[in-house]
């Protein structure tokens, strides 16, 4: 994977983000086949169930900010390959289970049926808890990092998709919000939980695995943190302005569910200029950063303007 040129700040435009989605995406994707059993093996149903939902083509954002963030300090790719689909592996059962009916009740994902419309409701239900697992083998297993920085990283990627401060909290208020009016501190505090943490988990593991500590990773915690944020609200605008060509997913759903969105809560005029903000702020964080931070900063103005 080669990191676009950083010299300036006019120097990683559009193209070159697009192009670094697709090298991650190559990369994590060879590494996810050769990490997931095979469908073929036995017991086959589920193998076939975490592939259907692994291999439909996400954005694979969470294992290129770690990728990005990680070699912004230096780490070489194969020390966090593993980690990288690790969070991908966490993101996807967070996915399967978001859809299914006694939460989100959605159909299409990633451009194709839902795990548990394809396969079965139970099938989906363990190909998650499958896929969480195996995350966390894969990242104790990795021999080429230390036990100390093994144990970091399962403690950080814990912390964000567990509760109290992670997504599993999120997701529980996110549901108890479709029957209740949230304040606009409320509804930031769902966002971040639910969606915000693992994204501030994969900024802050590649940065782990490069050996940063105290400042930087401080800095690299805010920017990601403003970053996991901003990219709920673009998922929220989205569900109100795009496809489902674009999206892979059913758009509309979140007013017909009557969730807790930012267009829901301040409009879509509202919603976009606290995107902006949240942006800003991503970006201030990386001011205080030292070493070459251009590709973060792409990144944001990236997911800022994402159409999908
Ligand atoms: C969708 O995540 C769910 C949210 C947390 C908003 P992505 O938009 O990253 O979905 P994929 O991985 O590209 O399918
Ligand atoms: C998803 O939020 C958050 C998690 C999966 C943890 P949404 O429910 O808005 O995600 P989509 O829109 O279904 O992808
Ligand atoms: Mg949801
Ligand atoms: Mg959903
Ligand atoms: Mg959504």
């Amino acid at each position: 994977m080669k990191v676009p040129s950083e010299a300036a700040a006019t120097t990683i435009d559009e193209t070159d983000v697009r192009r670094f989605f697709i090298e991650c995406r190559t990369l994590v994707d060879a590494q996810l086949d050769r990490l997931m059993p095979s469908g073929s093996l036995e017991p086959v149903r589920i193998h076939q169930a975490m592939r259907w939902s692994v291999f439909a083509g996400g954005k694979r954002f969470r294992p290129a900010l770690l990728l990005a963030s990680g070699a912004a300090f230096g780490a070489g790719q194969e020390l966090l390959i593993n980690a990288a689909c690790a969070l991908e592996m966490i993101h996807t059962y967070s996915l399967i289970h978001d859809d299914l009916p006694a939460m989100d009740d959605d159909a299409l994902r990633r451009g194709r049926p839902t795990c548990h419309i394809r396969f079965d409701e139970a099938t989906a239900i363990l190909a998650g808890d499958a896929l969480q697992t195996l995350a966390f083998q894969t990242i104790s297993e990795d021999v080429q990092l230390t036990m100390e920085v093994r144990v970091r990283l399962i403690q950080e990627i814990a912390r964000a998709a567990g509760t109290p401060n992670g997504m599993i909290a999120g997701q529980v208020d996110d549901l108890a919000a479709e029957s209740r009016a949230v304040s606009g501190s409320e509804l930031e505090g769902i966002h971040r939980r639910k969606t915000g943490a693992l994204i501030t988990a994969s900024a802050r593991c590649g940065a782990l695995i490069a050996g940063v500590f105290d400042d930087e990773l401080d800095a690299i915690t805010r920017y990601s943190a403003a970053l996991g944020l901003l990219f709920q609200i673009t998922d929220d605008l989205l569900d109100v302005t795009a496809s489902a060509e674009e999206l892979g997913k059913t758009p509309g759903k979140d007013a017909r569910a009557r969730k807790a969105t930012y267009p829901a809560l301040y409009g879509l005029d509202g919603a976009r200029r606290r995107a902006i903000d949240v942006y800003d702020k991503a970006c201030a964080a990386l001011d205080e950063i030292k070493t070459k931070s251009e590709l973060l900063r792409a990144l944001a103005h990236y997911i800022l303007q994402r159409k999908g």
